[in-house]
This record gives C-alpha cells, structure tokens and sequence, in this order.
C-alpha cells in the first residue's frame, strides 16, 4: 500500500486533525511515504494554510464560505485559481456514488451493513465507495449517515446503522477510515435528526445526559478517533436552535472535540441566517451563497461579524485542501481522480455480495431452511421478488448497472429446478393458489420500498416517514393466503428497519430480514436460502410484538423531547420481550458459549474479557458475540445493560475459538450534568456476553476499577 497523505495518529497529535490518509485502492496513489516525514508535513501543511490565508482578500476569503452549485453529479465549492486552490467537490453517499454521476456499484444501505457487525468490512466498504467518488471527480464523501435510530419509522433509517450508541460509533468510524484512505468523507447530520416529515423545522429537546451518551457519541468517535474531515449539520433545530447556528453544540464540536476540519451546511433549506450561523461556526453554506456571499460580506462590513471569525473558518477551509493535496504548490501529493475502470469493478461487486451474504437476518427457521440442493421446484411469490429495490430514491440513491433480484438470484442459483414467479401482490386467485400449492417451497418477498419510506424532500421525494411498522394489509393477506397453502413458506422482508412481524409470524416457517440488499442481493439471498452460505447477520435494531412497546414516534409536531431511553433499552427499563432483540440472528449451526474470564488488559484503557465459542453444530458458521455491561448499583441512572463489544468469529463444526473482547473504558462513564464532566463509574459492574441483548447465557460480576 502506497502512503499518499499524513498518518491520521500523528495529525491528532498535531492537532490538524482534517489530513488525510492513505490510498488503498492501488490505481492512483502517487505518493510519499509516511514515517520520519510525518511531522515535517503536517508543519507544512500547517504553515502553508497561514500563508495562503495570508495572501487572500476579504472578498477571496468569503467566497470559500459558500458552495457553487452543481458540476457533473458532483456539489462544488469555489477555487481561488491566483492562489492555486482548486475548491472542492461533493457528493453523497452512505450506500454508494450517487447515481447522478452515472453507474456506480450500490451496497446494501447501511442499516444492512449494521447487521453484518463486521467493521473490517464496513472499513473496505468504505474504501471501496471512497475510490468510485473519486473517480467520478469527487474529493468529499457526503458520508456516513451516523444519527442515532431513535425510532425505526424514520424515513432515512436505512441510512445509518442501528439504534445502539457503541455500534453506531465502530460502524462510523469504520466508513470514515475507509473512505479517507481515498478522500474526504462528510459525517452526516449533526446532530438528532432522526425525524423525516418535520426535518427542516422539528426541535428536538435533550437533556444534558442523553445528548452527550446517547446521540454525540458517534459524532465524537468520527471526529477523535476517525478523524473525520468534515461535518454536515442537520436542517433540525436542537433546543430551539437550528443546527447551522447551535453555537452550543458547534463549540463542543469544534472547542471541545478539537475537530480540525469544516463543517458545512445540509442542503439549500440547511442554513438559515447569515449572522448567526457564520458567529455560531458554520464553515460554508451548501449547495450555494443565499445567506453567505453578500449578506456576509454586508455582515462584515456592518462589524456584526468579525474579521477574526472569518479568519479562522476560513482557514479550515483552505486548510483541509492543503492537507488533501487540492492546493498547487502544496506540501501534500495532488490529489487525483482514480480512473473510471475502478467504478462497479469485480472487486466492489463481490465487496457489497460480502455484504449482503452477512447482512441478511435469519429471524426465525422452523426447518424450511435451507432449501434442499436437489428441489425440484419452488414458487416465488411477490411483485417485490422481480423488482430492483435496493432504497431510497433521495440523496442516498445509486443506479448500478445491474440488480440482481430475488427471482433472478433463485434462478441463477437453481438451472435444474422450476423456479415460478407468481407476480400476486395481495391475493392469489384460485390458479396461483394451485402452483403454490404443488410447489416444493415457496418463497414470499414482500416489505417495503422508496413508496413507503425515504428522505423528505419537498415535491421531488416526498416519502418521509413510514406510516406503521406493519407490512402492507395486502402483503400480509398474500402472505396468509401462501401460508394457508404451502406449508413450506419462507418469508422475505426488504426494508430499511424494523418491520413488526406479529400478527403472521407464526403461519410461516422462517423468515428473513434481507433489507434494501444492494445491486447483488438476490446472488446472496440464493446462496443463504440454499445453505451455500450460513447466516450470521444479526439485528442492529430491536423488533417488538408492537409498535406500541417502543418508545412514541411524533412525526408531526415541530417540538419533541427524547429522552435517556430508546430500542432495546426502553424494552429493557419497561420488561418488555420483544420478538426478536436487538443483536438477535439465526444460523444453521449452533453455538454455545463458556467460561466467561477477565484477562489482564495490557494498557489502562480497556478492560478484557475472553469468552470460548463453539462450534456444536454441522455446518462451519460466524457468529457474533456481543458483550453488554451494567451497572447494578450506579447512583447514576443507566440503562439495565448497554453494549460495549462484539466480535464476529468463524468457527468449523466442533471448533472452539477463545475470543477476546475489548471494553474501553472511556465508554464506561456517564456525563456529570452538574460537574459537566465525564465520571468514571464505581463499584460492581456486571458483563453479560452471548448472541443478542435477551440471549445472554454467561455473566461476570466484576468490579470498575
Ligand atoms: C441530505 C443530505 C445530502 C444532501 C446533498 C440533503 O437533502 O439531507 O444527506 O448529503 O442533501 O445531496
């Protein structure tokens, strides 16, 4: 691997924070190699900033606070050509290029990749959508999508990962660090926007404690840990205030976080003053200057907005193109565009079947699966089973060149037998009720689509929110007519989050969640369906009996409240089972795990603890084993039990593998709303490990040292 830019640890330490990484996709990297020339290059990068700066009129220096609107697929923000600097260019997203670039390879949304609990894959995912943007032109990723899932009826659910804060964070930091080892990367909207229908206008009251342990994490994690280069605010108010002018919570980015980087406005309706946003931290308005560009200028001009404060925005902005090469004469390698024979490469095809083949959820499986190698016929049932549905249509959308669907994957996978489809999408009339009848299997894809769920944007994509957490009257009328006729059903859920499977779950044999599964989803949902591949996804979301065990979703009221409590931890306070937890996933082997020990941890940070996992079944199989801690006599209030690690693990029939799980301890305090600091908890402290946050067979009481 060839080193284009600085090391990310040593630029923390620096304090640069906004440099960048190194080139993994191996067709462009020109560069230098990191080591001894590290430090020589962030003062570079440093001292070339001040100089640039120096050199820049008042007039130079706003037209950086402002985007430029749209190139070819790709946002711009202005150049300053006198000075060698040649702006920056913008695209989305979270599951791929966007398609208004052209064809690019499309993953499973993130809240897929959520399920697949494997960060070393979302790292290469990262890479991978990190290299297409860049060969489309782009030098900024608008991604990852890191808001907390409050609420699975969120209309852009699909594009973060899940409703836990610990995995939330690994999954963020995993793209950010894969995407910046090739550009840029955006991490999107901060903060609480987790509301679609009332996104540019909802305020979302927090308490002290649930805003900093609940929904800042992810974001503290992408800008200390990942280093993220960039931050885009959310249209939302937070505590009245919207987020482009939240002086409070820009500070605790910028001031407290030390994040070195920029941070720009979500499009057009994303900033809302001139003087107040550029006081409160807003870097550059996007997509353009409506209330930056003149209003600015007449604002500087006025005295209402210090020279000073433009100064150091400014210098972020410039600051972050030294540091990625956008600068002629700059210290970094230029920065280039990865040629277009990378774009939906074999590599990133078989990258995002990886994906979908772990992401896939084996909710329940009462013997139908697998289907048997030799089956002579199956019926697949279902409009959704011929039909590319692979997400949202909004910002998040990317048109690959091909999707593979269920029925084509079925097909593919199956030359010898019968594979039937049967477009029914309510009812079966009496014909279609006699092929499923006759058929060996049946396999039922329903769920939901862009129609049901997806960002809101005024008279382009008007979706929003969903409505229920149900599936459709007719998809569970065309389920219960399947089942009433093949006892062999297997059931096969597309959606970006939760879908409540209640009132049917019982008539079928197994279900699925194979979510919005990317452009080879139907190669992975065959290969798993047959037991070519065994299932380990497992849920990042909770799936109740009934909406009505969560916790309320307002949709329509410009100001909500949330609280300490969401997801499996509200089911937690409130002893509620749900039907399938949270971390819950099925396989075709099993598992069992023993000897629960603390280890001797090598530094001060972490706490270790290693668990043994086997094997007990026939098939070879990864499992993902999760560890929760609690806090059972905490003056402070805590959730009953909180997920602090996992680790996926790939054990053979009747292997045993020790596996050794890390909980920093820096994730084991709480936030002091009256010392408005971060406190270290004491006394005892329970670990419960197993396969899902109610499945949790060994438990360690332990105390906080
Ligand atoms: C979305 C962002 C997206 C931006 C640019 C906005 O409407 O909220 O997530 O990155 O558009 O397309």
């Amino acid at each position: 691997m060839r080193a284009r830019f600085v090391a990310f640890p040593l630029v923390l330490t620096l304090g640069l924070g906004s440099a960048c990484g190194a080139s993994s996709g191996g067709d462009t990297g020109t560069g230098t190699d990191g080591g001894d020339d590290d430090g020589a290059l962030d003062a570079a990068i440093e001292a070339r900033t001040d100089e640039l700066l120096a050199d820049m009129t008042l007039e130079e220096k706003l037209s950086l606070k402002a985007g430029s609107g749209l190139g070819e697929g790709v946002w711009l923000t202005p150049g300053i050509s006198r000075l060698g600097l040649r702006g920056m260019a913008m695209v989305d997203g979270p599951r791929g290029v966007s398609k208004e670039t052209g064809n690019n390879t499309a993953f499973p949304v993130a809240m897929a990749r959520g399920a697949t609990w494997d960060v070393d894959l979302e790292r290469r995912i990262g890479a991978a959508i990190g290299l297409e943007a860049r060969a489309r032109g782009a030098s900024v990723l608008l991604g990852p999508c890191i808001n907390m899932l409050r609420h699975p009826r969120w209309g852009r659910a699909q594009e973060t990962y899940g409703e836990d804060v610990h995995h939330l964070s690994r999954f963020g930091v995993a793209y950010i660090e894969g995407a910046q080892t090739e550009l840029m990367a955006s991490a999107k909207h901060f903060v609480a926007n987790s509301i679609e229908d009332t996104r540019f206008d909802v305020s979302v009251d927090l308490d002290d404690r649930t805003l900093r342990e609940i929904y800042l994490p992810a974001f503290r994690a992408a800008v200390q840990e990942a280093e993220v280069a960039s931050v885009m605010t959310a249209y939302n108010r937070v505590d009245g205030a919207y987020m482009a002018e939240q002086a409070e919570l820009l500070g605790i980015l910028k001031d407290e976080w030390g994040f070195a980087g920029f941070v720009e406005s979500d499009w057009i309706w994303g900033t809302k003053s001139t003087v107040p946003s550029a006081l409160a931290g807003l870097d550059i308005e996007m997509p353009d200057d409506n209330f930056f560009g003149e209003p600015l200028r007449e604002a500087v001009d006025a005295g209402e907005v210090p020279v000073d404060v433009i100064d150091a925005s400014v210098r972020r902005v410039i600051r972050a193109q030294v540091a990625w090469g956008l600068v002629s004469e700059g210290p970094a390698d230029p920065f280039e565009a990865a040629p277009a024979s990378v774009l939906e490469r074999d590599e990133h095809l078989a990258l995002a079947r990886e994906a979908a083949t772990k992401s896939m959820v084996l909710l329940r499986n009462e013997g139908a699966l697998p289907l048997a190698e030799d089956i002579g016929s199956v019926a697949v049932v279902g409009a959704l089973a011929d039909t590319p549905n692979i997400g949202d249509n909004g910002s998040s959308d990317v048109e690959p060149s091909r999707v593979i669907t269920p029925l084509a994957g079925l097909r593919a996978a199956l030359p010898d037998a019968v594979v039937d489809h049967l477009a029914a999408d309510d009812t079966l009339d009496m014909a279609e009720a006699a092929d499923v009848a006759a058929a060996d299997a049946v396999v039922v894809v329903v769920g939901l689509t862009d129609e049901d769920e997806g960002e809101y944007i005024p008279l382009i994509n008007p979706t929003g929110d969903r409505d229920s957490l149900l599936l459709s009257d007719a998809h569970q009328q065309l389920i219960a007519d399947v089942a009433a006729q093949n006892p062999n059903t297997v059931v096969v859920l597309q959606g970006g989050a939760t879908i409540v499977v209640d009132p049917w779950h019982d008539s079928v044999q197994a279900i699925v969640m194979a979510w919005y599964a990317g452009g080879e989803g139907g190669h992975a949902l065959a290969d798993l369906l047959l037991g070519r591949e065994n299932f380990s996804g497992h849920l990042p979301v909770s799936v109740p009996v009934a909406e009505a065990d969560l916790v309320p979703f307002d949709n329509e009221s410009l100001e909500v409240t949330y609280d300490y409590f969401h997801g499996y931890r509200a089911l937690d306070r409130d002893g509620v089972t749900p039907r399938y937890a949270f971390g819950h996933g099925l396989s075709y082997t099993s598992f069992d795990y023993d000897d629960l020990r603390e280890g001797a941890s090598e530094d001060s940070d972490t706490l270790v603890f290693t668990v043994d996992v086997r094997n007990t079944g026939a098939v070879a199989g990864d499992d993902v084993v999760q560890l929760y801690v609690g806090f059972p006599q905490s003056a402070a209030m805590r959730n009953e039990r909180e997920l602090r690690a996992f680790e996926r693990v790939t054990l053979q029939p009747d292997e045993t593998k020790s596996v050794q799980l890390e909980v920093s301890l820096a994730e084991l305090t709480w936030w002091d709303p009256d010392a408005q600091a971060w406190t270290r908890h004491t006394g005892p402290l329970r670990v419960e490990v197993g396969r899902s946050a109610v499945d949790l067979p060994l438990r360690l009481d332990t105390t906080m040292p």
